[in-house]
């Protein structure tokens, strides 16, 4: 297989991780650095990709920790196994965040009044409750769910691949620096 084979492929496995719920880029790990430098790591579900823009996107409560370190630092990484292909993907990039701007307020139309209703929720998202009972799912407007909405937007800037084979295991990392890819093949 050759690089530029690899690279499609990733994109292929992160669209169809946009399309298609059951599939196993449909959540990768999402990790930020806090304030003090400590790594943070969570699952987000892949909401959007545009392999020619190279550019992700997740969703979240711009009350959440997440969103707090993104504002303080930009850096992340983000992390998928797909068992099928054998295929362990790292990327890595900058976060831009868009709440209450044209691109989260298209992304907020495009959710299912389910989805919309996870953010319509006055409580913020890691608060102390005084029992374990779930949270009160669409007790605020539509509006007031908008408000804190936000899409985490990454552009890529790194793609690295480890593909497990009992043959022998290949490593393959992408450097993107405008329209320019750097490749290259990497000992496992
Ligand atoms: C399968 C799965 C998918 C998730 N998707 C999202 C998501 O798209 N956005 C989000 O903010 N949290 C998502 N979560 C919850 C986060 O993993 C996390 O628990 C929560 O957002 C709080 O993270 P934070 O304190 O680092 O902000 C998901 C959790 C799971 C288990």
């Amino acid at each position: 297989m050759a690089l530029d084979d690899v690279l499609a492929e990733v994109w292929q496995a992160l669209l169809q991780g946009v399309a298609q719920p059951a599939s196993p880029f449909r959540t990768l790990v999402l990790a930020t650095a806090a304030a003090d430098g400590t790594p943070d790591q969570r699952m987000v579900v892949l909401r959007a990709a545009d392999p020619a823009a190279r550019r992700l996107e997740a969703h979240t409560d711009s009350r959440s920790a997440k969103y707090a370190q993104l504002r303080h630092c930009d850096a992340v990484a983000l992390l998928g196994w797909d068992p099928a292909r054998r295929l362990q993907v790292r990327l890595s990039g900058q976060a831009t965040l868009h709440s209450g701007d044209a691109a989260a307020r298209a992304a907020w139309q495009a959710l299912s009044p389910l989805s919309r209703g996870l953010y319509r929720v006055s409580r913020n998202p890691g608060s102390v409750l005084p029992d374990p009972s779930p949270n009160h799912y669409s007790e605020w407007t539509e509006a007031e769910g908008f408000a804190v909405f936000s899409v985490i937007a990454v552009t890529i800037a790194r793609i690295e691949t480890l593909r497990l084979d009992a043959h022998g295991q290949q490593r393959a990392r992408f450097d993107f620096d405008g329209d320019v890819t750097a490749a290259a093949w990497l000992v496992p």
